[in-house]
């Protein structure tokens, strides 16, 4: 489907309130560079999370008169400082959901996970939104097919933040357009199919905080940068094919593969970064101490444990369920000395997002 079928009527405007939760998600086929509106260069692949999630819950009240407006709580607050970007969201996804200027809205929103805990919350925050949008557009047009709910919720995240049109469904979610999945859609974000191994239906997220502080370049100006990166086309021709040797993986439940490709790709990100004129480093020594005793592990107990990064310092562990508890003690013992205050999440791989 392109942008124009997801064009909405309009009609009157009812009193409505809607809550939904949506995961973070952890890509593993990363997704750096984009053109306008919000157009991968690449496909990426993710992990849909389960604990580390946004709950949003959004007042919808008819206007009788004046314009479009919002108020924003987080926390049970209230937020002024994020109303740019939401106003910025608004402006752009308009045109495909034109019955929201009868309205004005009470969004109040919360993080599972703690705040400043340096995991990005755009992706969940803004799914969590979208999702709720949607919950009024399909109480507005109630013949909407479900499929058509999810892809245009998918849609909406993404212009508000790209990696978030992966944080509708699980639990491996797939964004833009590739020679490896042929339904796959530069306009949303969809499952990778119902033959996934299921060893990846269960998989384990440690998500380790190596640094709270916050990211010294931002994904907006690290995915501006790509534009005039050397190595661009390049990187975008090697995540393709990163893309076209993990999926015969995750049907087979091949780990070895598997954790191959997830490696390279968190170090093609971060090797991109280091190219870019400007160059940054998001890693700190903690993040390669915790990689070099993610090897040595793994080569000394034979457990299928890799990491990935996303664009900051902290890592993401990645192994099978059956390896929790060891894992989970390597972690404890060994690990939580290099992570701020000791900190760590235990997540998992899950479905997507529920309505509350
Ligand atoms: O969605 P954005 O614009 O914050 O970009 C996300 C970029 C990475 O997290 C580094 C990779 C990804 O695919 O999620």
């Amino acid at each position: 489907m392109d942008a124009n079928s997801f064009i909405s009527n309009t009609t009157n405007p009812v009193a409505y309130h809607s809550n939904w939760e949506a995961p973070s998600n952890i890509a593993l086929i990363k997704y750096w560079g984009k053109k306008a509106p919000q157009i991968p260069n690449n496909t990426s692949l993710s992990f849909t999370l389960t604990k580390s999630v946004t709950q949003t819950e959004v007042t919808f009240k008819p206007l009788l008169s004046g314009n479009f407006d919002f108020s924003f709580y987080f926390d049970g607050a209230l937020k002024s400082e994020f109303n740019d970007k939401i106003q910025t969201f608004f402006k752009r996804i308009e045109i495909y959901i034109p019955w929201i200027k009868q309205y004005k809205l009470i969004i109040k929103s919360q993080n599972s996970f703690p705040h400043s805990s340096g995991i990005a919350s755009s992706a969940s925050s803004m799914a969590a939104l979208s999702l709720n949008l949607m919950d009024l557009e399909r109480h507005l047009f109630p013949k909407m097919e479900e499929s058509f709910f999810y892809q245009k919720a998918s849609f909406l995240a993404r212009l508000g933040s790209g990696s978030a049109s992966r944080s509708i469904q699980g639990p491996v979610m797939l964004w833009g357009k590739n020679d490896t999945f042929s339904f796959c859609s530069d306009q949303y974000a969809l499952p990778f199919g119902e033959d996934l191994h299921p060893v990846f239906k269960k998989f384990q997220d440690a998500i380790l905080i190596v640094d709270k502080g916050s990211k010294v370049v931002s994904s907006t100006q690290g995915h501006y940068l790509m534009q005039s990166h050397p190595f661009a086309a390049n990187r975008f021709l090697q995540a393709a094919s990163n893309l076209e040797f993990l999926a015969p993986a995750m049907r087979a439940g091949d780990l070895d593969v598997f954790m191959s490709i997830v490696e390279l790709e968190a170090l093609s990100l971060h090797a991109m970064m280091m190219t870019s004129s400007p160059y940054f480093i998001l890693m700190k020594p903690n993040t390669l101490a915790i990689i070099e005793k993610i090897w040595t592990f793994r080569a000394t107990k034979k457990v299928p444990l890799c990491f990935t990064l996303d664009a900051g310092a902290n890592l993401h562990l990645l192994y099978p369920m059956e390896f929790k508890k060891t894992v989970n003690s390597f972690i404890q013992q060994e690990l939580a000395v290099f992570c701020q205050n000791g900190q760590y999440i235990l997540d998992h791989v899950g479905l997507g997002a529920k309505k509350v």
